[in-house]
């Protein structure tokens, strides 16, 4: 198995790092436009395959696709991230034309690959990527979800003194700080709902901080985050890659599910050998169905942006 990490920032890096512990793969590859840096990081991460008790082999490449031939799946974390007081959104124009044109780099080496999409914004990225490309709706996956429902369970087990692998917890709709819905209401701790143990307020501060959980982390380190964001993506990678089929908030092509369509958003999706496989299709309570229609309002504005470029 084969898989590419497009962009060696941080996020990219830090999802290589996690696939080649996790020896998801054979050949890992890590490529970036910068001269030299997937070359330095890559080599720095092999170093630490004796340490680490890994045989993944990594190699890095400065802008060359060949190397990246054959790749079973394809993680596309290039642009630019977020600096503080920015907001996901802002990043469209730049990140749309470095995301259009890893596609197209990609799909000419490695033309069956399963595409994982992190960029910001990351929603109209993905959408991007799809319309795009024209590849089959499975193929191409935004993380979003994911990262946002892995916070979610932290905020909740923060509240709960409890532990996160216990949770059970997702985040559906857009990857924004305004458009992301933390379920509070279907949240279950081994099972039993988390409501029972929180009061309103705590339940309101819980979801505030999970909308607003990366632009937290932005103002703190003064760039976007990037262990959660790289340990989702390389989550996924994993569902793929072992056919795991495990059911992970994704940001995945609508065609009437949730009552949306020609739209790509954050929904619950079984993830295996042949990308997304099924999106579980659930009723939502009103005002949950009226926060996902909003939420659809907004990422299909952003879309519409992707027009004007
Ligand atoms: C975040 C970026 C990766 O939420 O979108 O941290």
């Amino acid at each position: 198995m084969k898989v590419t990490v497009v962009g060696a920032g941080a996020v990219g890096a830090t999802c290589a790092d996690n696939i080649a512990r996790k020896e998801l793969c054979s050949e890992l590859v890590l490529l970036d436009i910068k001269e030299g840096i997937a070359e330095g990081k890559a080599q720095d991460m092999m170093q630490t395959a004796t340490l680490l008790g890994f045989d993944t082999k990594i190699s890095g490449s400065t802008n060359d696709y060949s190397k990246t031939a054959n790749s079973d799946v394809v993680v596309i974390t290039s642009g630019l991230p977020r600096k503080p007081g920015m907001t996901r959104e802002e990043l469209i124009g730049v990140n749309a034309g470095i995301v259009k044109g890893v596609c197209e780099n990609i799909l000419k080496h490695s033309p069956n690959a399963i595409i994982i999409v992190i960029s910001n914004p990351m929603d109209t990225m993905t959408y991007l990527a799809l319309t795009s490309t024209g590849l089959p709706k499975n193929r191409i996956i935004g993380m979003g979800g994911t990262l946002d429902s892995s916070r979610f369970k932290y905020q909740l087990s923060q509240h709960l003194g409890c532990s996160a692998s216990d949770l059970n917890a997702v985040v559906v709709g857009g990857h924004g700080d305004t458009t992301m819905i933390p379920l509070i209401r279907l949240a279950t701790w081994n099972s039993v709902p988390v409501t029972k143990f929180l009061s309103a307020e705590q339940q309101e501060k819980i979801v505030k901080d999970t909308m607003v959980g990366g632009a937290t982390l932005t103002a703190l380190i003064g760039t976007s985050a990037w262990y959660a964001p790289g340990a989702a993506g390389a989550a996924l990678v994993e569902s793929i890659l072992r056919d795991e089929k495990k059911l992970f908030t994704c940001c995945v092509a609508l065609d009437g599910e949730y009552g949306q369509k020609d739209i790509c958003l954050g929904v619950p999706v079984t993830i295996g050998r042949n990308g997304w496989e099924k999106i579980i299709d659930f009723e939502l309570n009103a005002d949950e169905q009226a926060a996902f229609n909003k939420s659809a309002d907004a990422v299909r504005s952003m879309n519409d942006v992707l027009k004007t470029l």
